[in-house]
């Protein structure tokens, strides 16, 4: 009897293109310079010789990376070019198989840094799937993300979903080659570079909980750090902030809730004349300044007090952990209240225009109620006050940009699911906290909805898990109104 043949395998290679990704319309003038236009903004993607250009439109449908990856003059043009405009997030990428024209995945670049590489894996690698990478339906179409990853891939063809499925547990590559459905090496290698697998290592053990990143991404439960990353800028390539996305759809609520239809109690003829207590004065002064009087800036004497009153350590004790055999725990008093005495929130200041302190960026030591300068970059820190500057719809940046960042593991060492929401909690006591101060100095303040927490990773080389942006409060000498006659 003759041995049956063996099922030849599909030997056709898959390849990566990089492809414009039609948020924008792209010109290219006679004179080789290109120019796109995104959002209303024209960018300037620089000038290229003839045959680069003719090279470059075939970025519509898809240009193979390999294809400008040496080292002629006319790839190295081209490869300028695809560089920029991946900075300026208007490309994708795609894995696909050209001969039958299947599109295995679509990459859709999250930080302006993302290029697809491949990290190579080996027969005898094992690899499992990152507790942190969830698929979800958008519109029509199935996404694969993580709030670790760098770019979020479209996936193409369902049986790549089951693969997925059976990497929720360990699997050896040779082994995974025999028994899925779906194998592609390519895939499996751009998924481990994107943080969506893990590769094990021999001490590794079953690839749970504790074998992916460091202590301080152990720490992190699932839903937390996909609200962290989706509900802040940096880390996402999806629209932030107020763009009414679905207001053609459902009504806006009322400013007022109905009352409900029971009994009433009114409550107003508890009312009194008596005069006002200083608190309420500042209660009913408090509002929100945009606009800073940068002739007359708020001072270093000025913001020394601002923190000394707001957010000081005003004393540090120690306690054991209410859990058998547990450390003792050290703790600190400060003038605002704070989830389980954690105190887990760091202010950095962003200094634009203050009397007698250098513009940059500083780091408040509470304990040691001093500021530390930070090495930025001066672009950086023109970055982080224009965006406050646009948050605000204001006339020009805040005096000094208050960073509030949490050290999310020392919360969430204790707390199980509710570690993030209770950081957001003290983030609001901490600002009214700020509003109040700011009133009773007569200074101008103003809390700022949205922060990049991928800028300031950059900025203080700080892992966007382990410390990070969750509130911004801009503070200055407020602008006096005219009032007319
Ligand atoms: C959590 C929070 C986020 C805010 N974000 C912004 C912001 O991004 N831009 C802005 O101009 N104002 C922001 N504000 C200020 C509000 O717009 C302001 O408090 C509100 O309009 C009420 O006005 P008042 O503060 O003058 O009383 C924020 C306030 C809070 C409490």
């Amino acid at each position: 009897m003759r041995a049956p043949r063996k099922k030849p395998t599909r030997k056709i290679a898959s390849v990566i293109t990089a492809r414009l990704n039609g948020h924008f319309s792209l010109q290219m003038q006679a004179d080789g310079s290109i120019t796109a236009f995104v959002d209303g903004h024209s960018v300037n993607l620089g000038q290229l010789s003839t045959a680069a250009m003719d090279r470059a439109r075939n970025l519509t449908d898809g240009l193979p990376l390999a294809s400008f990856a040496g080292k002629s003059a006319i790839a190295r043009e081209v490869d300028v070019l695809v560089h920029r405009l991946a900075r300026h997030g208007l490309l994708e990428y795609r894995l696909s198989f050209p001969r039958d024209e299947q599109v295995l995945v679509v990459i859709e670049p999250q930080v302006p840094e993302y290029w697809p590489q491949r990290a190579r894996l080996g027969e005898g690698d094992s690899i499992v799937l990152s507790r942190f990478a969830n698929l979800r339906r958008r519109g029509n179409e199935m996404v694969l993300e993580s709030p670790r990853s760098g770019a979020l891939f479209r996936i193409g063809d369902p049986a790549i979903a089951a693969t997925l499925a059976a990497l929720s547990r360990p699997q050896k590559i040779s082994r995974l080659r025999r028994h899925v459905t779906f194998f592609n090496l390519d895939l499996f290698e751009l998924l481990l570079d994107s943080q969506f697998l893990l590769k094990l290592d021999a001490n590794s053990g079953d690839g749970l909980r504790v074998n992916e990143g460091d202590g301080n991404l152990v720490l992190w439960d699932f839903h937390d750090l996909v609200f962290h990353t989706r509900s802040t800028e940096g880390r996402q390539a999806n629209p932030v902030g107020s763009t009414f996305a679905y207001a053609s759809v459902v009504s806006p609520l009322p400013a007022v809730r109905p009352p409900w239809p029971g009994k009433k109690i009114d409550l107003r003829k508890f009312f009194t004349s008596d005069p006002i207590s200083p608190f309420l004065k500042l209660l009913r002064d408090r509002h929100s300044v945009r606009d800073f009087d940068d002739e007359h800036p708020v001072t270093l004497a000025e913001l020394a007090r601002f923190l000394d009153t707001t957010a000081r350590v005003l004393s540090e004790w120690k306690s054991d952990a209410n859990f058998e055999g547990g450390p003792e725990i050290t703790y600190s008093t400060r003038p605002y209240p704070s989830a389980g005495s954690a105190y887990e929130l760091e202010l950095y200041l962003t200094v634009s225009n203050c009397e007698g302190l250098a513009r940059g960026l500083y780091h408040y030591d509470a304990g040691g109620h001093a500021l530390v300068a930070i090495g930025a970059s001066a672009q950086q820190l023109q970055a982080l006050l224009a965006a406050a500057e646009f948050a605000m719809d204001a006339p020009g940046p805040p005096q000094v940009l208050i960073t509030i960042a949490a050290r999310f593991g020392r919360i969430s060492w204790k707390y199980s699911s509710i570690a993030y929401s209770l950081i957001l909690k003290d983030v609001g006591s901490m600002i009214q906290t700020f509003y109040l101060t700011a009133t009773d100095m007569g200074l101008g303040s103003c809390a700022i909805g949205t922060s990049n927490i991928d800028l300031f990773a950059k900025m203080t080389g700080l892992e966007f898990h382990v410390e990070g942006p969750v509130g911004q409060f801009a503070l200055g000498r407020g602008k006096k109104l005219l009032v007319a006659n």
